[in-house]
């Protein structure tokens, strides 16, 4: 629990194990400001534009691996309701917190910093994670959800819904883009959804640290609402370029197993996450995920030429990605057809 980088982060110098080696700190942080991900209005995607937005959709796909979508239908007031809900568990007092706080990956909702092993990792992340199941079977995960803030479990379960049904409906857009039936990734392929709510409280040295190393995101599809603080970086053409806080938008990426299925048309590309020197900031990441024993693999229309990658339970796929984590090459290579 003391590890919470909230609970002893105030009038601190940075520890050293906090310090990422000089090839994958963020240095100077001088990033192009004019370059970032496309913005998609999906407010104008029913009729005739509807194909022009499936295109917008598969191009960003394939040259980003994200963008944005704006007017895609969950209510803003319930954006900001979650964001505050959100924010207010972190600012909790330790003793309310320390109920959720566990190393222990197989700990089905649990506050931590590190994604995998606090104890075993080389560094440590400038963060504070809470992450917890929402699909299958919401009733039964929100038993699992903090109790407080008191309204938690009834604010945080209509996002999800609504998380839910924006993920479906860029998968039907992304199905319709790559020439697959409508349905393509509907029932088990995105049966299941975490929800990771990350919380980076200011830093004393954001040069010299991170938020989130460089990763690839294991599942289909990711939906992430950053709040209003800068932090999230892509990297685009050996360059790290900056996805801009926009109001009310939520921030779309590519996960492996849809660069999979897709058979490496469309892109799950890295990302990492900087610190900032005087604001907190607090993101919510809603993983869509096939159910563990799902069969994975290439959609046979996208096949072409030759196959990219073997058939395997996407159960196999986070086994060997956990301990790899950051290295993409190394986890995709598994899974290619003549590993
Ligand atoms: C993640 C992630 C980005 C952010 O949780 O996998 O990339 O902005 N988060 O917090
Ligand atoms: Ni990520």
């Amino acid at each position: 629990m003391e590890k919470l980088v909230s609970s002893w982060y105030k009038n601190k110098p940075l520890p050293e194990s906090y310090i990422f080696p000089p090839e994958t700190r963020p240095g100077n942080l001088t990033v192009p400001t004019c370059k970032t991900i496309p913005v998609i209005d999906l407010g104008k995607a029913e009729g005739r534009n509807r194909t022009r937005i499936v295109q917008q959709i598969c191009k960003a796909s394939e040259e980003y691996g994200f963008f944005q979508v704006v007017n895609h239908g969950v209510p803003e007031d319930l954006m900001k309701e979650s964001m505050d809900v959100l924010k207010e568990f972190f600012e909790m007092p330790a003793e309310d917190k320390a109920v959720l706080y566990s190393e222990d990956p197989r700990n089905r909702c649990r506050l931590s910093t590190s994604s995998v092993n606090y104890a075993r990792e080389k560094v440590h992340h400038w963060r504070d994670n809470l992450r917890h199941p929402c699909l299958p079977g919401l009733e039964d995960c929100i038993q699992l959800w903090p109790q407080k803030p008191i309204r938690y479990r009834e604010v945080v379960a209509r996002f999800s819904i609504e998380a839910k049904k924006l993920g479906s409906r860029i998968l039907e857009f992304v199905a319709e883009g790559l020439g697959l039936e409508p349905g393509y990734f509907g029932g088990e392929l995105s049966e299941f959804m975490q929800l990771s709510v990350n919380h980076y409280p200011p830093c004393p040295d954001p040069s010299l640290t991170l938020g989130i190393a460089q990763h690839c995101d294991p599942n289909l599809v990711t939906i992430l609402h950053q709040g209003d603080v800068n932090g999230l970086q892509v990297f685009n053409n050996g360059e790290w370029i900056r996805v801009e806080p926009l109001q009310n938008a939520f921030v779309v990426n590519i996960g492996n197993q849809l660069q999979i299925i897709s058979n490496d048309k469309l892109k799950s590309v890295e990302h990492r996450v900087v610190t900032n020197s005087n604001l907190a900031r607090t993101s919510a990441a809603f993983f869509i995920a096939p159910s563990g024993d799902s069969i994975i693999e290439p959609a046979k229309s996208l096949i072409g030429q030759a196959s990219l990658y073997r058939a395997f339970e996407f159960k196999d796929f986070l086994l060997h990605y956990f301990p790899n984590l950051e290295n993409n090459d190394v986890v995709m290579e598994r899974f290619r057809s003549q590993a």
